[in-house]
C-alpha cells in the first residue's frame, strides 16, 4: 500500500531529499517520517534484538522506531522536518 497524496490538493512547495540514495519529493513542513510514508517507504531501521524491520509507530516522538540518519546524525523521523537536499539513511540499532 502506498501512502499517496491527493493530486492537486497540496499547494506547499516541493522539497527533494534522498533516502537510501533514492530521491524523494516531499512538501515543505512534512516530517521525514510522513514524507517517507507518502513515498511508500515503511522500513526506516532494523530492531537491535532480532533485526526486524521498524518504521513509523507512534508518530509523536515517543517510541524511537523511526530513527534515521540525516547527514550523519541520528534523529527521530517523526519529529524532524524535511529540508531540501538532506541525505537520509536508514537508522541504526539503538
Ligand atoms: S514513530 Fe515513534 S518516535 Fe517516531
Amino acid at each position: 500500500m502506498s501512502g499517496s497524496r491527493l493530486p492537486g490538493q497540496d499547494q506547499r512547495p516541493a522539497v527533494t531529499f534522498t533516502f537510501a540514495g533514492r530521491p524523494v519529493v516531499a512538501r515543505a513542513g512534512d516530517s521525514i517520517a510522513m514524507a517517507l510514508w507518502a513515498a511508500g517507504e515503511r522500513e526506516l531501521r532494523r530492531s537491535s534484538g532480532e533485526g526486524r524491520p521498524r518504521g513509523v509507530y507512534c508518530n509523536m516522538g515517543v517510541c524511537f522506531d523511526c530513527l534515521v540518519v540525516v547527514d550523519g546524525v541520528t534523529v527521530r523521523g517523526c519529529t524532524t522536518t524535511v529540508q531540501d537536499g538532506m541525505r537520509v539513511e536508514r537508522g541504526g540499532r539503538p
